[in-house]
């Protein structure tokens, strides 16, 4: 395992590291068995891990590809390019690199190579920072959702490994559970590559939550018995509407809490509202390869030859989530109204 500065402990748990002239990840393809850390030293190393998942959730993307930019200092577009066409749903990647871009434009005019790189650090760590931050203002206002007893329903996982650190919909979970507000966490193993059976179960452990585990098709009888009182999912990207793009599996599970009147919350920073993407029909949505859903375990679980389609997200509607947890405060609808005003309040069109 890679050394932890003392500051980064203190504030608790990140997938990933800069040290010295390489990013560390935490390889979330090999948990819950292996705890082995990647050294990324250059952007194709971290185009790669992004791609496999090595890296993932929106906003750890959007960092990692931060610091991606500093490795391809010396080829810079390049970098950006290859970077941005690792996946195309989570809108943080495209965010981030905009503003790495922007500085690169800002700083060449009057700097060298090794001024960029520099400044192009120290935005990278700020943007960890920041996400931190971010995060656990969400904790803090989604805990005012709930009371004592709810037994909280998330689906796919959006805890420290999905962010820089602490996590959206589990920063929310964490909040609550430390307020005294929260009994327990049902997770979704959330097929094909189960984020919640691997990493959530495995985050939830660390932070001593009780939980338990379910197949995603459980959700609908362990709704319907009356055993969750609140869902929260996090987000790759929100809309201009307030439809909500996330691991698919999370739309039914959102039909499933209007039908038994359960609030859906959706917990999500504001640098995953894309106030650019009209509604949910225009979010690109990642298909990926039809093997990771014929295979599982290593293992082949359907004929040879059978056609499989693996979409790696899902849209849901605005009018079933009932709040927008964000680091600007718990936004209702109407949702243009309501983001409009939050990124207003923050003082310009991004955070
Ligand atoms: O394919 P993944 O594992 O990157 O999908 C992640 C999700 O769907 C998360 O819910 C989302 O990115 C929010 S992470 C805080």
């Amino acid at each position: 395992m890679a050394p932890v500065e003392p500051e980064v402990a203190e504030r608790g748990f990140s997938p990933m590291h800069w040290a010295g002239d390489e990013l560390l990840l935490l390889d979330q393809t090999l948990l819950p068995e292996q705890e082995a850390w990647l050294h990324c030293r250059r952007p194709e190393d971290v185009a790669e891990a992004i791609r496999r998942l090595s890296v993932r959730g929106a906003p750890a993307i959007g960092v990692a590809a931060a610091y991606g930019l500093v490795l391809g200092v010396g080829d810079f577009d390049a970098a950006h390019d290859l970077l941005l066409s690792t996946r195309p749903t989570a809108v943080n990647l495209r965010w981030a690199l905009d503003q790495g871009r922007a500085l690169r434009d800002r700083v060449v005019e009057g700097g060298n190579g090794r001024e960029l790189r520099a400044r192009l650090l120290a935005w990278a760590c700020d943007l960890h920072d920041e996400d931190i931050e971010a995060n656990r203002r969400i904790g803090a206002f989604g805990r005012e959702l709930f009371e004592e007893g709810d037994r909280v329903l998330t689906h796919c996982n959006a805890g420290a490994l999905a962010t820089a650190g602490y996590g959206t919909a589990i920063g929310v979970v964490e909040a609550a559970w430390s307020a005294g507000r929260l009994a327990s966490v049902w997770v979704d193993e959330t097929r094909p590559l189960l984020q919640g059976s691997r990493l959530t179960t495995w985050e939830l452990a660390r932070l001593k939550i009780p939980h338990r585990l379910i197949t995603d098709n459980s959700a609908g009888a362990i709704i319907a018995r009356g055993w969750v009182q609140k869902i929260v999912v996090g987000a790759d990207r929100v809309a201009a509407n307030g439809d909500v793009a996330n691991k698919v599996g999370t739309y039914p599970v959102a039909v499933l809490a209007a039908r038994h009147g359960v609030p859906f919350y959706v917990a999500a920073p504001l640098s995953t509202i894309d106030r650019d993407t009209a509604s949910g029909a225009d979010i690109p949505i990642e298909e990926r390869d039809a093997d990771e859903v014929v295979h599982a375990f290593g293992k082949r679980i359907a004929p040879r030859d059978t056609e499989a389609l693996n979409l790696a997200f899902d849209v849901t509607p605005a009018e079933l989530v009932a709040a927008l947890i964000t680091d600007a405060g718990v936004l209702r609808p109407p949702y243009r109204e309501s983001i409009d005003a939050a990124f207003h309040d923050r003082g310009g069109s991004r955070p």
